[in-house]
């Protein structure tokens, strides 16, 4: 605490990210990333970068990395928004459409950088309770509210709401904006970016964080209506014109286009998550069914911070919330089939 911060500083709660350890050899399943690395094209464009062309401004607009991710959704450049990461996305989605009158509507459980982001925007959330198994409760989004924002699939849960249901939330809300983060869209749920075009109040964010696996390029973007992506653009300009690098424009572009590596990717993560899955409830474990990287489980035997620790001491990380209701679940990020196994390995150790 220092008398030189402003009243806002001293009043912030900062989100804390998952641990990432200095220290070589650990097995990481405590923040999501993927294990099998980005695209051989991506780092081959990357390469291309380093150059003397460092000396130059990267292109503001990144014309290249909104048309790569247009033409892998059906849309147009101009309906793509892009950032450095998913979170500052979020971060200006905050500024320029969920500071409104009345407040915005989230769920009691979800990514933990959505509360944060309202203190720092002075953005009123009433924060609706997840079902006791820990669905999204979406009759109770009918009500009046400033804007709506949700993970789908969910962090930390991994459960998903279906195209139909998003639809249907959208019916019965068309005079707020509604946001979907779809970090985790990729690993068996179904986008909405279809529904743009029947909803102009409709903004979905994704990343390259997760399915990509460019979690250390920090890529984000947003694709809806031309009038929204025109608000987070009045924003971004206001803060920071040159948010992507040149390796992140040429990087990302990259990957979006290598179509080939993404779906063999992403299918292996699937395939081991439901092996990992059913292993797990071997081991009495309840796991909740997940469509993301990740599942999220609890053992009715065993206290989920003895568990976590227990896995640390045997260099495995996984992510525990000091959450009330979520407190017994351990979320455990999809490996490789190699890092999974030497995880039930140990759980057998600990629980066995
Ligand atoms: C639900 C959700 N949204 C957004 C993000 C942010 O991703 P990034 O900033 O890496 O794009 C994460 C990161 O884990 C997440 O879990």
């Amino acid at each position: 605490m220092s008398r030189y911060w402003s009243a806002k500083v001293r009043e912030l709660t900062p989100y804390i990210p998952g641990e990432q350890p200095k220290r070589e050899g650990l097995i990481k399943l405590n923040t999501n990333e993927n294990p099998y690395g980005p695209s051989p094209r991506a780092l081959e464009a990357m390469e291309k970068q380093a150059g003397a062309g460092l000396s130059l401004y990267p292109d503001s607009e990144c014309l290249e990395l909104k048309e790569a991710i247009g033409a892998y959704y059906g849309q147009p450049a101009s309906r793509v928004f892009v950032g450095n990461g998913s979170d500052e996305v979020l971060a200006h989605a905050f500024q320029a459409l969920l500071q409104q009158v009345r407040p915005i509507l989230c769920p009691d459980i979800s990514y933990s950088f959505y509360p944060v982001y309202c203190r720092l925007y002075d953005v009123d959330c009433i924060r609706i309770p997840l079902e006791d198994n820990l669905e999204i409760r979406l009759q109770a989004y009918a009500r009046e509210n400033g804007g709506i924002l949700f993970a789908n699939p969910n962090a930390p849960t991994g459960r998903c709401l279906d195209l139909h249901q998003i639809d249907s939330l959208l019916q019965g809300n068309r005079d707020s904006v509604v946001i979907v983060d779809e970090a985790y869209i990729d690993f068996g749920g179904e986008s909405a970016v279809e529904l743009i075009d029947r909803y102009d109040n409709l903004l979905i964010v994704q990343t390259l964080s997760k399915s990509r696996a460019l979690a250390g390029l920090r890529v984000g973007f947003a694709i809806g209506r031309e009038e929204l992506v025109e608000g987070l653009e009045r924003v971004k300009n206001s803060f920071n014109s040159y948010p992507l690098d040149k390796f992140a424009i040429a990087g990302g572009a990259a990957a979006m286009a290598d179509r080939q590596y993404f779906e063999t990717t992403r299918r292996k993560i699937m395939a081991t998550r439901e092996r990992l899955s059913t292993e797990l409830g071997l081991r009495g474990f309840e796991v909740l069914p997940s469509l993301a990287n990740f599942v999220f489980a609890r053992n009715t035997h065993h206290e989920a911070a003895a568990l976590s620790q227990a896995l640390r001491r045997k260099n495995i990380l996984v992510r525990h919330f000091r959450q009330p209701r979520i407190e017994q679940y351990l979320r455990i990020s999809v490996g490789t089939d190699d890092q999974c196994r030497l995880l039930l390995q140990a759980l057998d150790e600990i629980v066995g």
